[in-house]
């Protein structure tokens, strides 16, 4: 099979993919590989038809999908960051962390601790960086126009990753005695933290001392987190934060795009339900969540409070929203109903309609001569409907219809029958690939008419749904 080199590409081929990649928050690689496949399955866009009464506002001025950009990391674009490496375990993870905030199209300078280069070299950080690594405070080249000041200064973030233990505090005492602690001291710009040591470290009342004192000067904080620590045999919190945990983070701070949805709350479902049979066997359904946990990320971009009740699913929870965890449809409908008020309910989950009726305390035998036991099934709450008409209705309910025939038909009962405002339907006939895929072909159905959409990524299905969202809420108006 042929394979693609991106260096080999030209520079305006390159500089073009490298925007597109930190636009959707992907690697270029990751781009690349989506824009090839795209080219084999992209549809051309569908027109728009009515089939329902109601005026359709003027397509031209309806948002092209491209302007939402796909991910909070698309803020790290042409941003300059300076990054300090401090002398700890984790050291080497702040080398994976320059690729990451560069293939994302921001600029990394880099300061090292004496300490960091006794993990790691400075030469290792400025190949990766692409530019000069800083060291010493007392630099006769790097200050003849007092370098560590302009270092401090001419960036949009500092991130510290990892932070030592005796970094903290020499932070948290506002020391300048070396380069690194010195530019922290002078700087203007947001400051990101992200600690790795071990627990027993972290825990000691001296270091949670420091940390609140950090919090309380305007620091932001991200991790550790728990797990194995290189010590063999201990575990506890301390780990520090992996590299796109740091980079999310830092794009949330460096995020400048208006936040139309600021001040909503926002409850969304995603993934499957699973309903036991017995205690190792369920009824499921193939829903990956990618399109639910695409669209709690959109809302929480776009500034809103989000709640996403989860149904079982392999994905890592989004970054800046609230993630329920449940198994079961009656588990999720608590879940929501317990996330009330909110002002928009979007209900992505494929919930299950049925359960067993009786869901067995041990695992059932197979007996020889007997054969399979009959299943009896009963409904499960329907939470769309439930949500529609409860007294506490959120201002805008959106339901998601999963169909494999007649899709129009069935998106437009559901409206009525559940009280919901839109309806997003898709095709989910095996030969779509949109269960479990990366890509989905919708329709918005509202009370105005039906939208067809081109075959999107989740994600940009997702910023074209949250932008709609955030069109109706200040106007009341949908543009379909
Ligand atoms: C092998 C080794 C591993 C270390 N790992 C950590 C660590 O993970 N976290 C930490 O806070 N300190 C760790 N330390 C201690 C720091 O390196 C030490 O406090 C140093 O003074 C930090 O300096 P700096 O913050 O200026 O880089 C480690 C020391 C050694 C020798």
């Amino acid at each position: 099979m042929a394979s693609i080199t991106i260096r080999n590409l030209d520079d305006a081929a390159k500089q073009a993919l490298r925007e597109r990649a930190a636009r959707n928050g992907r690697s270029m690689e990751e781009e690349a590989r989506i824009l090839l496949g795209g080219m084999t399955a992209e549809q051309p866009a569908q027109s728009v038809t009515r089939s329902v009464p109601g005026e359709l506002t003027n397509p031209a001025n309806r948002i092209p999908v491209s302007q939402g950009g796909n991910s909070a990391n698309s803020a790290l674009l042409g941003k300059v960051i300076l990054l300090v490496i401090t002398g700890g375990i984790a050291s080497y993870k702040a080398l994976d962390l320059i690729r990451r905030l560069r293939e994302r199209g921001a600029k990394v300078s880099v300061v090292m601790t004496r300490g960091a280069s006794e993990f790691i070299t400075p030469l290792s950080a400025t190949a990766l960086s692409g530019e000069q690594v800083y060291c010493e405070l007392f630099d006769r080249i790097g200050e003849h126009d007092v370098g560590h000041i302009r270092l401090a200064r001419d960036c949009d973030l500092v991130i510290v990753a990892p932070a030592t233990a005796d970094f903290l505090a020499r932070m948290a005492q506002g020391r300048a005695d070396d380069l690194a602690s010195a530019v922290l001291l002078a700087t203007r710009q947001p400051v990101l933290l992200a600690p790795a040591m071990n627990p027993a470290m972290w825990n000691n009342a001296a270091t949670q001392r420091n940390v609140s004192m950090l919090r309380d000067d305007g620091k932001h904080i991200v991790g550790p987190g728990k797990g194995e620590m290189a010590e063999s045999g201990e575990s506890g919190v301390g780990r520090m934060a992996e590299p796109l945990e740091i980079v999310a983070a830092a794009a949330r701070l460096c995020d400048t795009r208006p936040k139309p949805l600021k001040g909503f709350k926002a409850v969304v479902t995603s993934g499957p339900t699973h309903e036991p049979i017995d205690p190792v066997r369920y009824i499921a359904n193939r829903s990956s969540g990618k399109q639910g946990h695409a669209i709690a990320a959109a809302l929480a971009e776009a500034g809103a409070s989000v709640t996403l009740v989860s149904g079982p699913v392999t994905l890592r929870d989004p970054d800046g929203v609230a993630t329920i965890h449940v198994e079961t449809a009656r588990e999720m409908q608590a879940a929501v109903e317990a996330a009330l008020p909110a002002d928009m309910a979007i209900m992505v989950a494929a919930v299950a309609d049925w359960r067993t009726q009786v869901s067995a305390g041990e695992k059932m035998k197979k007996t020889e001569g007997k054969g399979p036991p009959a299943l009896l099934l009963e409904e499960n709450p329907d939470i769309l409907k439930g949500i529609g008409h409860h007294a506490n209705r959120p201002r805008l309910v959106i339901g998601f219809a999963a169909e494999t025939n007649d899709i129009d038909k069935n998106a437009l009962g559901k409206l009525d029958r559940k009280r919901a405002d839109w309806i997003v339907a898709n095709d989910v006939s095996a030969e779509t690939g949109v269960m479990g895929g990366d890509r989905n072909t919708i329709r918005l159905v509202t009370r105005n008419g039906i939208e067809n959409w081109p075959q999107l990524d989740k994600s940009e299905v997702a910023h074209r749904l949250v932008q709609l969202i955030a069109h109706w809420f200040a106007t009341n108006t949908v543009e379909v």
